[in-house]
């Protein structure tokens, strides 16, 4: 399906093909690290690589459960002269277009979602704005454009680094628990309830965004591009001034000692946690997420533990060790 407007191979898979318990039944493979996707990205998927980029344009890009939620505050306040009253106002999911949000889920459940909510006005129009695509909206949306994304580096726009791309990667083995539980938060996922099955798909790169070390790894090579900054989650937790300072110094801006305590205070888990501009609510009120689960959830660091069995821990070191081989990325948690 490569064709001179998308230079990648996008390879149609029926997951039983694959013989595989996984619930999602047909999933796509893009390019030559086979990337899996939602089918329906294919449709997006051009659109997005051949999106005009403005060099105003801000990413920020991470594998899911990352940390992504938290920096993209941190890096819309920086960029925004700290200004907390509009970050209150308008939630994190209206001042960051997804790209991949819409393409994640299929027509029968938007048509799900706007039969739950046919007798409100307003739910209705706020479902047609997250199954509208990202390009799309960002077409009108002045500068600078925050733009999230789980896309890895090579299937983003590519002119992206012509504009800023923050990156920010953490720890596998718990970002895959982070994601397993989420997954389990979502009423349309359908996925894994055991952990180790979900575990086994993850690590045979059959969820959505996989592979994992090739998505971190395209980051890393491109971690000294001055329009690139790589950030670790693990780092953001031990020592979120500083982590606050090189954001700064990366967007050029300059903030003192009392702004940047005030802002890691503001990004704190505890204020974020009850922070009811980054949690999601939109998702939980049209019905996405069950109404008793978390999007901000633990934030700690080596919570895996709790979730791996010896094997899983075993298979873990293995496949970690043989990811890392050919690289010199390390994550601080492994250190
Ligand atoms: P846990 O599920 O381990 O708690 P993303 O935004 O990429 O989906 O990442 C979500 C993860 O980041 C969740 O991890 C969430 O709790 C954690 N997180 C969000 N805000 C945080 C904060 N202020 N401090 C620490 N961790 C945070």
């Amino acid at each position: 399906m490569a064709n001179e407007k998308y230079p990648y191979e996008i390879k149609v898979v029926e997951m039983e093909e694959e013989g595989t318990a996984h619930k999602l039944p047909v999933i796509v493979r893009i390019g030559p690290k086979g990337y899996v996707l939602h089918e329906k990205f294919i449709n997006a998927a051009a659109n997005v690589y051949n999106m005009k980029v403005r060099t105003s344009d801000i990413f920020v890009a991470s594998f899911p459960r990352s940390g992504t939620t938290w920096t993209q505050d941190m890096v819309w306040l920086i960029v925004s002269h700290l200004d907390y009253e509009r970050a209150l106002n308008i939630p994190l999911t209206e001042r960051y277009a997804f790209f991949e949000f819409f393409s994640s889920f299929d027509d029968g459940i938007k048509m799900q979602l706007l039969d739950a909510n046919k007798d409100d006005e307003a739910k209705l129009k706020e479902i047609e704005l997250i199954f509208k695509p990202a390009t799309e909206i960002l077409e009108t949306t002045h500068s600078p454009r925050f733009i999230k994304t789980h896309l890895p580096l090579s299937l983003m726009p590519r002119k992206a680094l012509e504009a800023k791309v923050v990156y920010v990667a953490r720890d596998p083995r718990d970002t895959i628990v982070s994601l397993y539980l989420l997954v389990n938060s979502m009423r349309f996922m359908n996925l894994e309830k055991d952990f180790k099955a979900f575990w086994n798909t993850f690590v045979n790169n059959l969820q959505p965004w996989t592979p994992y070390f090739d998505h971190v790894k395209e980051a890393w090579e491109m971690r000294h591009h001055p329009n690139m900054l790589f950030l670790f989650y693990e780092d953001m937790r031990k020592d979120l001034p500083s982590v606050v300072r090189r954001v700064s110094h990366f967007f050029g801006k300059k903030y003192n000692e009392e702004e940047i305590a005030r802002l890691c205070d503001h990004l704190s888990f505890d204020n974020f946690k009850k922070n009811p501009s980054v949690n999601f609510d939109l998702i939980k009120k049209l019905g996405f997420m069950y109404a008793d689960k978390d999007f901000i959830r633990k934030g700690k660091s080596g919570g895996w533990r709790d979730y791996f069995d010896e094997e899983m821990t075993a298979e873990a070191d293995k496949w970690i060790e043989e990811n890392l081989r050919d690289t010199d990325l390390r994550f601080p948690s492994m250190q």
